[in-house]
């Protein structure tokens, strides 16, 4: 039976291809991979985590669920071990951890899709995933308990360009229902760690005149 999922890992798993190897990592429950089998969207899946409780919640879960011949259980850092794979989802990570794993292994720019659900730091992430030539190709915001959460689902182009904003949005962000929201939540936090800085005075004349830049560039989105 289908189990219940929230918005925020409703929206991650929607935005799974279908393909035939996929990997879940940072498992803990298992949700995911469950998730994945049920809909069959992937053959193989590889259901990962780097601490030894999660992943044995996650082999209860799966075996409850009828689907131990199906989803392997790795325990590992990452990637680190796991051969290439179609699509990697890494969601309920900060950014940069989320990125640290991307960048550790080479497999992820071979054409790999990567669906990532950050729950801070996504400007980091973003702006990593650019410069080592990945291109988000659709991004999503989706609504839990008062949070707002956003999707990134990314592959390897080699194109390194990117514009101020993009950091905060991407391209294809810009285009969702919730990205008017998402902008304005952006801005109201940047704006509110610029206003401290400066008041402070710990922010130096270059840091100044980049932060102000991005809030411009981001006010000009919501005028649209
Ligand atoms: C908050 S849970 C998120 C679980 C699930 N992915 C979700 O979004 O609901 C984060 C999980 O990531 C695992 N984790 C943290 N760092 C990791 C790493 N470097 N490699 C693999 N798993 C990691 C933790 O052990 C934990 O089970």
């Amino acid at each position: 039976m289908t189990r219940k999922l929230g918005a925020r890992l409703l929206s991650v798993v929607r935005k799974i291809p279908v393909c035939e190897t996929l990997v879940d990592c940072g498992c803990d429950h298992g949700y995911v991979s469950i998730y994945a089998s049920e809909k069959n969207l992937a053959k193989y899946i590889t259901a990962s985590d780097i601490n030894e409780g999660p992943l044995k919640n996650a082999k209860k879960e799966i075996e409850a669920a009828g689907f131990s011949s199906r989803i392997k259980t790795v325990l590992t850092d990452g990637l680190s071990g796991i051969p290439r794979h179609d699509c990697v989802v890494i969601a309920g990570m900060g950014g940069e951890t989320v990125f640290e794993i991307i960048s550790r292994s080479e497999w992820t720019r071979d054409g790999c899709k990567l669906v990532l659900q950050p729950m801070t730091k996504s400007e980091i992430l973003r702006e990593e995933l650019y410069r080592a030539g990945f291109s988000v190709y659709d991004e999503s915001f989706v609504y839990e308990n008062g949070h707002m959460y956003c999707i990134i689902c990314a592959e390897y182009s080699g194109k390194t360009e990117y514009d101020l904003f993009e950091k905060y949005i991407s391209r294809a962000g810009l285009s969702h229902e919730n990205a008017d929201e998402y902008i304005s939540r952006v801005l109201r936090r940047l704006s509110y760690e610029y206003e401290n800085k400066a008041r402070a005075g710990t922010i130096d004349k270059e840091e100044k005149e980049l932060r102000r830049a991005e809030i411009e560039e981001l006010k000009k989105l919501c005028r649209q």
